[in-house]
């Protein structure tokens, strides 16, 4: 079974997202929606999710399902606003979502009734078991490495790695979150991703356009494996370990980090508004002797 993929490019965020669906059926599902952001305004907006609405009404798309790879801390989810848009859509991320969770309600402080059971989302996405978005069967593969709570989604012959794996010439994911690691993310590409069939087509979660070369954002497993720049097959454990950690620590947190990621461990939910109508996010302040990990 082959899928037809279609991709989205947030500009801002780098993003791709995906509406992945069965040409015969019409049945689909969507990777990675993004929720357009504005920090400095605080303002949020569906300019990405329309073209992606568009698309799924012109080709009468019955969307099943809302697929997450992970708690995103570069944009905000627009998985409910997608499901207020196709009600009976299903929103979905990786089981350990609630590790991740866990982690930030402390990091926020957030209240006691944030729940960290991931009830939040419709469906936790699971090794042991396949979902299926009507034609479309779903299998998943956890690859935590970037967050602890990566999952990457095998439709088919189509690939959907999230932030554990870019394109050939970038490399791979970022693993200083917390409660990140390049050794995790080592052992997700090399015992998971990468002993899928060489021909699989390996769909990535963002693009950065290095060196100024337009959009790409499809390879195979065959090609991340010999070109893959950061790791491919004749790359060490610790050689790999010792690249990524130099890298991370020459990177800037993303710029949407904060409100982010308080929004998408919360299934894309934006916050209660409070009595005077308007809805808020929360910033720790971060100082020399206190740190965000
Ligand atoms: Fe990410």
């Amino acid at each position: 079974m082959s899928p037809t993929v279609k991709a989205f490019f947030d500009q801002p965020t780098w993003t791709l997202s995906y509406v992945v669906y069965d040409a015969e059926t019409r049945d689909a599902l969507v990777i990675d929606p993004v929720m357009n952001y504005e920090p400095a305004s605080s303002k949020v907006s569906t300019h990405s999710l329309q073209q992606l609405i568009q698309f799924i009404d012109q080709n009468e798309l019955q969307v099943h399902l809302v697929l997450e790879t992970h708690a995103h801390a570069d944009h905000m989810s627009g998985a409910q606003q997608l499901k207020e848009k196709y009600p009976s859509a299903r929103i979905g991320v990786g089981k350990k979502i609630t590790e991740v969770q866990k982690l930030f309600k402390h990091i926020f402080n957030l209240d006691q009734e944030f729940r960290t059971d991931g009830s939040q989302f419709d469906l936790l996405l699971d090794e042991k078991k396949e979902e299926q978005a009507g034609s479309l069967t779903v299998k998943t593969l956890f690859t935590p490495g970037h967050t602890p709570a990566c999952a990457t989604y095998v439709i088919g012959d189509a690939v959907f790695t999230g932030d554990a794996l870019f394109m050939p010439d970038y490399g791979t994911g970022r693993c200083d979150f917390p409660a990140g690691s390049a050794e995790d993310l080592y052992f997700s590409l090399v015992d998971k991703i990468y002993t899928l069939p060489d021909h699989y087509r390996v769909f990535v979660g963002h693009d950065y356009l290095p060196g100024g070369r337009e959009l790409s954002y499809e390879s195979t497993i065959g090609l991340q494996k010999k070109n893959n720049r950061m790791l491919n097959q004749s790359t060490s454990r610790l050689s790999f370990i010792q690249m990524r950690s130099e890298r991370d620590q020459a990177l800037a947190p993303p710029r949407l980090l904060l409100p982010a990621v308080q929004v998408n461990i919360n299934a894309g939910h934006l916050p209660e508004p409070e009595e005077n109508g308007i809805a808020y996010l929360k910033l720790p302040i971060i100082t020399e002797k206190r740190r965000f990990k």
